[in-house]
């Protein structure tokens, strides 16, 4: 799982010609626990004002019903589901069990990057601890994120070995809703002896894909609900690279929330499109028994080679079961739901600055030099070291983020969550502020971001992780 050498990516994409001629590697474990009913991770829930949490990551734990090597916090994947509330400090002792550096992202989160905060640039060596002291500031607004590991050059890894957990800020909202799950999916290949099977460099160019998408480390589990019922899922989207063009059979998906942030009203939604790194909180009000599948519709993100469309990693991927929703009870008449919620208000300054920043992928600088593929913004690899983007505390900015590549991006920023005030795509934007959008090929967005609450270095990148392992992210610094 070592970070990946300059040669193997052109040792990779030699391979790609060669590729549907090699044997398949070994064989591959089978699941044990499909149509189990759906469980919830440990809570773990502050008090007076404080969740203190030791979390050791480590190696060895269950997945589809399965003992594994794959990672976990506190021997779970996903780790334990945060509950904290507006106001609290959130102490985490992250403790390194693993054989490589680690650290911990709270993601979503607008909170301080500095220091022991919610900080991507620490690095936690084997063997070694961190507190991490997060204060979440008493106006933040209550929703659906999550954490995972940061260290750069290998997140994806760390997270497709299984490193992943749900954080929830509480509202004190009546949605009269019968259940309140969280649904983290996520996706990993494990081989017939339990062991992450580790991407080889043309699928971290492509962005990995697991032969199994879990649902909170279950295969395939069932929610078993009674027709006249409302259930509110927070489906975070944890997979390193899948998009989850989230559909539920019969039914249609009622959004009420965005990355942690509720719309401005509930909308109700055939498929709902989660990039990795998003959330949706849905309510989905069954009124007749009978079975159905909630699966991610085939995705069309498009390929990191020119050969993409013909070989078994191009055109659209998917569809995958994700779960089965068992609707027992004749029929039933759901609670009605809200017909406005709080969605957030950030003050909105006049736009003082605006900056054009531009994903490319390609085998231009990096190639040349014979350095494989180049993913890059602005031309340039990532560099901890370097301040790509200089921004005045308390100033709105507008962003202009253009994808030169044939392959979806999805764009993240850490700590300053934005409204998306245009995408080159049908789709109107979201009505509420979030943390991850797409940026499709070819395509671009702009964002209006409000750069209020803290200040502090932090980073932005996309969030197919291999990309963002190879270098597709740059740092912001906020300052005075
Ligand atoms: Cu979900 Cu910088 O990450
Ligand atoms: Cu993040
Ligand atoms: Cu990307």
């Amino acid at each position: 799982l070592a970070g990946l050498g300059a040669a193997s990516v052109v040792a990779g994409m030699t391979g790609w010609f060669v590729d549907a001629g090699l044997p398949l590697r070994g064989g591959r474990l089978s699941p044990a626990d499909t149509g189990e009913p759906l469980r919830q991770p440990d809570v773990a829930v502050g008090r007076d004002g404080i969740l203190s949490l030791r979390l050791a990551v480590a190696a060895g734990v269950r997945l589809a019903g399965l003992d594994t090597s794959a990672w976990g916090y506190n021997g779970t994947s996903p780790g334990p589901t945060l509950r904290v509330r507006p106001g609290d400090l959130l102490r985490l002792q992250l403790v390194n069990q693993l054989g490589q550096p680690t650290n911990l992202h709270t993601h979503g989160l607008k909170v301080s990057p500095q220091a022991d905060g919610d900080n991507p640039f620490i690095a936690i060596e084997p063997g070694a601890g961190f507190d991490y002291e997060i204060r979440i500031p008493s106006d933040h607004p209550p929703g659906t994120f999550w954490y995972h590991p940061h260290h750069h050059g290998t997140v994806a890894d760390q997270i497709f070995a299984g490193l992943a957990g749900a954080l929830l800020v509480e509202d004190d909202l009546d949605l009269a809703v019968t259940s309140d799950r969280v649904l983290l999916v996520t996706d990993t290949t494990l081989d017939a002896g339990g062991h992450v099977v580790p991407a080889d460099a043309m699928a971290r160019m492509q962005g990995r894909e697991g032969e199994l998408v879990l649902v909170n480390g279950q295969h395939e589990p069932v929610v078993t609900a009674s027709a006249g019922s409302a259930e509110r899922w927070r489906v975070i989207n944890a997979c390193v690279s899948r998009v989850l063009a989230l559909r539920l059979d019969g039914h249609r998906l009622t959004q009420i929330a965005l990355d942690g942030r509720f719309l401005a009203a509930p909308v109700d939604r055939d498929q709902v499109v989660l990039a990795p790194g998003n959330r949706a909180d849905v309510i989905v009000r069954p009124t007749a028994s009978g079975r159905f599948a909630l699966f991610a519709a085939p995705y069309d993100r498009g390929s990191a080679t020119m050969m993409g469309g013909m070989g078994a990693t191009g055109g659209p991927r998917g569809p995958a079961t994700l779960a089965t929703l068992i609707v027992t009870g004749s029929t039933g008449t759901p609670p009605p739901l809200p017909t406005a919620l709080p969605a957030p208000t950030e003050p909105q300054g006049p736009v003082t600055g605006q900056r054009r920043l531009t994903l490319a992928m390609g085998m231009d600088a990096g190639m040349r030099m014979g350095m494989g593929m180049g993913f890059t913004i602005d031309g340039r690899t990532f560099d901890p070291g370097r301040d790509d983007q200089i921004v005045t505390p308390g100033t709105t900015e507008e962003w202009t983020v253009l994808n030169t590549s044939p392959m979806d991006h999805p764009f993240h920023l850490h700590g300053w969550p934005f409204h998306v005030v245009d995408t080159n795509v049908l789709t109107p934007p979201a009505t509420t502020l979030q943390d991850v959008v797409l940026v499709r090929a070819y395509g671009q967005v702009s964002l209006r971001i409000p750069f209020t609450g803290h200040s502090g270095r932090s980073v932005y990148h996309c969030h197919i992780l291999d990309h963002e392992d190879l270098g597709m992210m740059g740092t912001v610094n906020v300052r005075g």
